[in-house]
């Protein structure tokens, strides 16, 4: 099965992806899914307050943190798009309101770019 982008998400949980989507991702360089560009997506229940001690947000580092290992796993994929951070509301969600436009226009930007990757 080919593919040209993958997208990858997980709920933070202890500031971390979970480890079924870690174990999807190990999986991923023998399974049959072919792919050639990736971006990632996270949800999240804390506010924007939650920094490391260089400043940077948690929900961002956590996206660092899947991108580092699809990086060592499958290093010939291409990123397509900057990872998105989801805020949602209690422990189901729903996504807040406040960001769902981000998602509409993260939406728009992966097609775009995955046309512009596709025409070059
Ligand atoms: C065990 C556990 C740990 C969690 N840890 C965090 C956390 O460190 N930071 C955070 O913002 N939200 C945390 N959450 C909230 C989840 O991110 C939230 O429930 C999830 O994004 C909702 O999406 P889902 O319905 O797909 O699981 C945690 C939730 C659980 C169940």
């Amino acid at each position: 099965m080919f593919y040209d982008l993958i997208l990858i998400g997980s709920p933070v949980h202890f500031g971390k992806h979970v480890g079924s989507i870690k174990d999807f991702i190990n999986k991923l360089p023998k399974s049959k899914l072919k792919v050639n560009n990736y971006s990632v997506f996270n949800t999240y229940m804390g506010d924007e307050s939650g920094t490391t001690e260089d400043g940077v947000c948690t929900y961002t580092r956590m996206l660092d943190k899947i991108e580092s290992q699809i990086n060592e796993k499958m290093p010939n994929l291409t990123k397509i798009s900057p990872g998105l951070p989801i805020r949602v509301n209690g422990m189901k969600g729903p996504i807040a309101s406040e960001d769902l436009p981000k998602c509409k226009d993260y939406g728009m930007k992966l097609v775009q770019n995955q046309q512009m990757v596709t025409i070059s």
